[in-house]
């Protein structure tokens, strides 16, 4: 049982944070925007895929979502009652360059210049994400992700909208999470665009890195000062026995998880054992020479998404059925098991420790940006109670031994200098639609209220005096 609250020493001076530290929560366009056709926004690929029968719990879609796009006053407010010094959210590009090409939509690009203006009044910092998985339609028809020229397309857009951004806002993100895109999306199939073709997710991979450094190059060269990131998923991967077998899944997994993005990104080179584990799929033909110099350009910061850890087994028996979509390439001998901790309703198991282990593991193995924790956090069966509260003490347990974890790996060394919470509200949660709830705000989607969980309230106690307070 790792349990990090329990080898934190409950010393008043131990519990606080670093001056200075960035305090937040996260949010993405498409889980929280709604007003999917309004002023010149075009489809995305979460339009089609949540409006593809089947591919969305209850056929949930992101038309009206939190209605933010309405309601992002209010929403604002809320983050200043929970005393957020940052505010992450990304930018829908279908809203503001429809086609995925050509000129700025002035429309949708007004909202993120009114949103920008409404956080710097009430002196909250905004933290840019330029794509949380909302591709131009447009793009997805001329091949998506796998075509090398989408990337060429991401920089370009995101030259467009820093342009007229950089002034007010300093922190950029290029991508989050692109496992998910190219995984999710073109391997697994559970995630648009519901692909389900293994080579496709490498090369989609790879070309996600790629319009990564193409747009770190942009925005760098077109001003010094803005801040400049990308935000990774990444989980401890262990073996569930020292059997050299199981290391080798662990290694495997691991290695198309963590270093597949993360060598390229902080070491300037691909793991070659990675690319030869997946070469039954791939020959990587699609990696040309001085690619990796531009994937590895020099970043600000790196984002951390962490959520649970995997461990693995090798177990020949019990492989996929080969024809089977996965979002694991050349994996169908690998299995995850449990550990038998408590989950969330996600069904992710609560491992406060892993947070650790990531945030040590990237500092000790890579030349590591800081560190931003730029998404943790957890979906629970939320109800309103018969006195109108929402009484989520399982989150509040949850984010207090995360934290925890966050102030032991800073002690030490991790040089970590904020910490972003997924999520300011309940939201559309990808292909459970909005049966989780991962909100410190809970969403009455039938009226659109908002109604504070108690969660809110004792993270307004952590931002405000920079410290984990005890749960009580
Ligand atoms: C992450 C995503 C975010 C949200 C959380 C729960 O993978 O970046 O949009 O869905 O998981």
């Amino acid at each position: 049982m790792t349990d990090s609250t329990a080898q934190t020493p409950p010393t008043g001076a131990a519990l606080r944070f670093p001056d200075g530290f960035a305090w937040g929560t996260a949010t993405a366009s498409y889980q929280i925007e709604g007003a999917v056709d309004e002023d010149g926004r075009g489809p995305s690929i979460w339009d089609t895929f949540s409006h593809t029968p089947g591919k969305v719990l209850a056929g949930d879609t992101g038309d009206v979502a939190d209605d933010h796009y309405h309601r992002y006053r209010e929403d604002v407010e809320l983050l200043a009652e929970l005393g957020c010094t940052h505010y992450r959210f990304s930018v829908a590009w279908p809203r503001v360059q429809p086609d995925g090409r050509g000129a700025l939509n002035e429309r949708g690009l007004d909202f993120y210049q009114r949103l920008v203006e409404t956080l710097l009044e009430r002196g909250i910092q905004p933290y840019v994400t330029l794509y949380h998985w909302d591709l131009p339609q447009p793009l997805e028809d001329a091949g998506g992700w796998p075509e090398r020229d989408t990337a060429a397309r991401f920089a370009e857009y995101a030259q467009l909208v820093h342009q007229r951004l950089r002034d007010r806002v300093r922190r950029w993100t290029t991508l989050n999470e692109p496992w998910c895109s190219a995984f999710l999306g073109y391997a697994g199939g559970v995630h648009a665009p519901g692909r389900t073709e293994p080579a496709a997710a490498m090369r989609a991979a790879h070309h996600l890195l790629l319009g990564h450094g193409l747009a770190v190059q942009a925005l760098r060269a077109s001003d010094a000062t803005s801040r400049l990131s990308i935000t990774l998923n990444l989980y401890p991967v262990d073996p569930v026995s020292d059997s050299h077998a199981d290391a080798e899944a662990a290694r495997r997994i691991d290695g198309q998880m963590n270093r597949l993005f993360l060598d390229p990104l902080l070491a300037g080179r691909y793991p070659g054992d990675v690319l030869d584990d997946v070469a039954e799929v791939t020959d990587g033909a699609y990696i040309r020479d001085g690619d990796a110099t531009i994937i590895g350009s020099p970043l600000d910061a790196l984002g951390v998404n962490y959520y649970t850890r995997h461990t693995v087994r090798a177990d020949p028996d019990a492989g996929r059925i080969a024809s089977e979509p996965s979002e694991w390439i050349a994996a169908g001998d690998i299995e995850f098991v449990d550990q038998g901790l408590p989950k969330t309703a996600m069904g992710w198991e609560i491992d406060a420790q892993g947070l650790y282990d990531v945030l040590t593991r990237v500092s000790r193995d890579y030349d590591a940006p800081p560190l931003y924790v730029t998404e943790n956090g957890a979906a629970f069966d939320d109800v309103v109670a018969g006195d109108g509260q929402v009484h989520d003490t399982d989150r509040v347990r949850y984010l207090h031994s995360h934290f925890r974890s966050a102030l032991r790996a800073i002690a030490d060394g991790v040089d970590l200098r904020g910490y972003l919470v997924w999520s300011l509200l309940d939201n559309f949660e990808w292909a459970f639609g909005y049966s989780r709830r991962f909100g410190l705000i809970y969403i009455d989607y039938e009226t659109q209220a908002r109604i504070p969980k108690d969660s809110a309230r004792w993270y307004a106690r952590v931002t405000r005096q920079n410290a984990v307070p005890d749960v009580d």
